[in-house]
This record gives structure tokens, sequence and C-alpha cells, in this order.
């Protein structure tokens, strides 16, 4: 088939795609040290449905689940043990064409063990429309401190519903790193000023797909079209790499040395640093940091980068704060699915 033929528009287009292609290619180019050299878990060995059991499908070898939603329901699964602190990761490939108002999300957290009090390390990606790019956040919540979101918003560098790629979660006592593939795309190190609000108590870690359309996709403005379901999303090489604690007892293994599990993680070489802040410059289009009207003071944790802030400082288009739903009414909405804050 003769694209250009039939659109001499596309022509351009598909000049310009290139173009910008090769930007990102050249972008992220670097040999960087794969974080991906760690042991994968078979389902069935590592984790249990959470909800919409009938939308959960397995591969045969059982390395491989997917997640649908449908006019009935989402649906999710978690591992079946806690974590005191870990790397934890899946190779991801998020459902395509019209997606508009679903939530794919890939988050740590000990909600269901501490509900007052709950830590919290997620990964959000926000349903698309076709031909648009794909949006996600990152953010961490801790010891129940619903009341400030550290949510940074990006789009990617590729459509992530066309292959897979692996998207984790290091999380050490003295830094949380959010990567996608072998790039660091998030740093939080670990400031005493933050207090509580640092992830510290064991965490599990989930994976759900479900209805947010009431806030997802450009703030509510299109919503999930069921035309188009099931929305499927895969994952697959899953990880999870930490020290395991008794979920009764909430003592870790005494064998388990945190340190050892997660330094290969945690060390960011001076060329992944160079594409995480490339990243970050290019991809990056709201951080809680820069956000003054929401936070006057910025949060103890926030570096700020001077050539950020020339980017980011005009928060007026962004819809955070003023706006949250609390906890509790957003709970009930998404039942069992996720809650959520923006
Ligand atoms: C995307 O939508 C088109 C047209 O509705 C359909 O033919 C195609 O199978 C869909 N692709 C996926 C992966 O669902
Ligand atoms: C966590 O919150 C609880 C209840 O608000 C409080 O008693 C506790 O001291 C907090 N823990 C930390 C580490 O801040
Ligand atoms: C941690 O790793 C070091 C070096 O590989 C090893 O000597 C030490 O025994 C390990 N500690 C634990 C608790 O596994």
């Amino acid at each position: 088939m003769d694209y250009a033929y039939k659109s001499p528009v596309s022509q351009k287009t598909l000049i310009l795609l290139c173009i910008s292609l090769f930007l990102m290619q050249e972008l992220f180019a670097v040999s960087l040290p794969s974080p991906a050299v760690v042991e994968t878990i078979e389902f069935n060995k590592g984790f249990v449905p959470l909800f919409g059991d009938g939308n959960i499908l397995h591969s045969d070898d059982d390395k491989s689940v997917s997640l649908q939603l449908n006019q009935y329901t989402g649906s999710g699964f978690k591992s079946c043990d806690l974590y005191n602190h870990g790397f934890f990761s899946a190779k991801i490939k998020l459902p395509s064409n019209y997606t508009a108002g679903i939530v794919v999300a890939f988050y740590t957290t000990n909600g269901d063990v501490f509900e007052k009090t709950h830590d919290e390390l997620d990964f959000e990606f926000l349903g698309n429309i076709k031909g648009k790019a794909w949006k996600f956040q990152t953010n961490l919540y801790g010891n129940g401190s619903t009341s400030r979101g550290r949510e940074e918003r990006y789009t990617l560098w590729f459509d992530p519903s066309r292959e897979f790629h692996r998207y984790s979660i290091l999380w050490t006592s003295d830094k949380i790193l959010f990567y996608i593939d072998d790039v660091p795309i998030r740093e939080i190190i670990h400031n005493e000023a933050m207090g509580g609000d640092y992830p510290s108590k064991p965490m599990s870690l989930y994976a759900t797909i479900w209805d947010a359309s009431d806030w997802a996709t450009s703030g509510g403005k299109y919503k999930v079209n069921y035309k188009y379901a099931p929305f499927v999303a895969e994952f697959t090489d899953l990880t999870l790499h930490g020290c395991s604690v008794d979920p009764l007892e909430e003592f870790t293994t005494p064998s388990c040395n945190e340190k050892n599990v997660t330094s290969h993680f945690a060390d960011v070489t001076p060329e992944q640093r160079m594409a995480m802040n490339k990243f970050r410059q290019r991809y990056m289009y709201y951080s809680y940091c820069y956000d003054t009207l929401r936070y006057p003071v910025a949060l103890p944790e926030c570096v700020i980068d001077p050539l950020l802030r020339e980017q980011l400082k005009d928060t007026g288009r962004l819809k955070f704060g003023g706006k949250h739903r609390s906890h509790s009414q957003r709970r009930s909405k998404t039942a069992r699915g996720r809650r959520y804050g923006n």
C-alpha cells in the first residue's frame, strides 16, 4: 500500500515523524547497564488475582498475563508477599487504539494492610486518544500522606501499545528510582525532612486496569468507549526482587540483606544520569516540585533544576490542586479497583 500516494500530507508527517524518531533514538542510544539482569517469576508463583478474575488471562507457560477491561469490570493482580524494599519490574504492553478514560497502573502499596497510613509508589498510564502521545505519571505516598501528592507527568518517546517495554520501581531506604527500560526517569533521594512521607513499611506489587473516565484523559473530557472493548494490558517478565516479609508477622527474612538485593539497581551511571536529565527536560510536562500554586514552598525532597523551572513555571494550565476528591470518595467510586489521587 502506498500511503504517500493516498495522502500527500502524510509524506511530510512521515518525514517529521522520522526526524523525531531519530532524535529520540539518539537521545537514548547510550549503552546503559541493564537493570533487567534479574530473575523473573511465573505468575502463579508470585501473584494472586485482586479483582475481575475472569478478565485475567495467563499464557500457557504462566510467564505472561493479560489484564482486560470490558463493560462489566476491569481486573488486577497483586504479589502474594510484601517486600521490605526491593526492585519491582515488568515488561508491559498497553492497550492500543482508542483508550481514553482507561488507567493501567503498576505500583507498590500496602493499602490493604495499613488503611490509614499506607505507603505507595506508582506508575500510572492515562489512556490515550488514537494518534496522540501517551501520557503517564509517577507518584509516591508515605504513611498515608494522601493530602500531599507528589505527581510528575510525562509523555513517552515511544508508543507503549506497540511493543513491550520494561517499567521498574526501585525502593531502598536511601532512594527511589523509576525506570523505563534502562533509563531512570525519576529519582527521589530520601531526605530526613520528608519524615513519614517517605515509604517505609513493606509493600506488595500491584497491577490493575480500570475505568477512570471521570479524570484520566484530559481531566475526564474523553471517556471510555466500550465499542473498542475489551482493552488488554499485557504483562511479562515479572520481577519481584526484594526482601520478602511474612505477611502476618511483618518481619523480614533475617538472611535478606536489602543492600545486596537492590544495590545493582540503585547505582546510576553518568550515562544514565544524562539520559534521565534529557528525558525530564523533553518529556516531563508537570512536576509538583515546580507547582508553586499548589506548594508555595517546595516539598523537602525537591531538587530544583533551573532549566526545568523555566519550562514548568506556567503552572496555570495544569489541573492540579483544588480539585482533589477525597480519598474515600475515590475508593468507593472505583470499588475494588484502583483509587487514585489525580
Ligand atoms: C484497532 O482498531 C481497528 C479498527 O477498529 C481494528 O481493526 C484493530 O484490530 C484494532 N487493533 C487492536 C490491537 O485491537
Ligand atoms: C505515621 O502516621 C501515624 C498516624 O498518623 C503516626 O502515629 C506515626 O508516627 C507516623 N509515622 C511516621 C514514621 O511518621
Ligand atoms: C552481601 O554481599 C556481600 C558481597 O557479595 C557478601 O559478602 C555478603 O555475605 C552478603 N550479605 C548478605 C547478608 O547476603
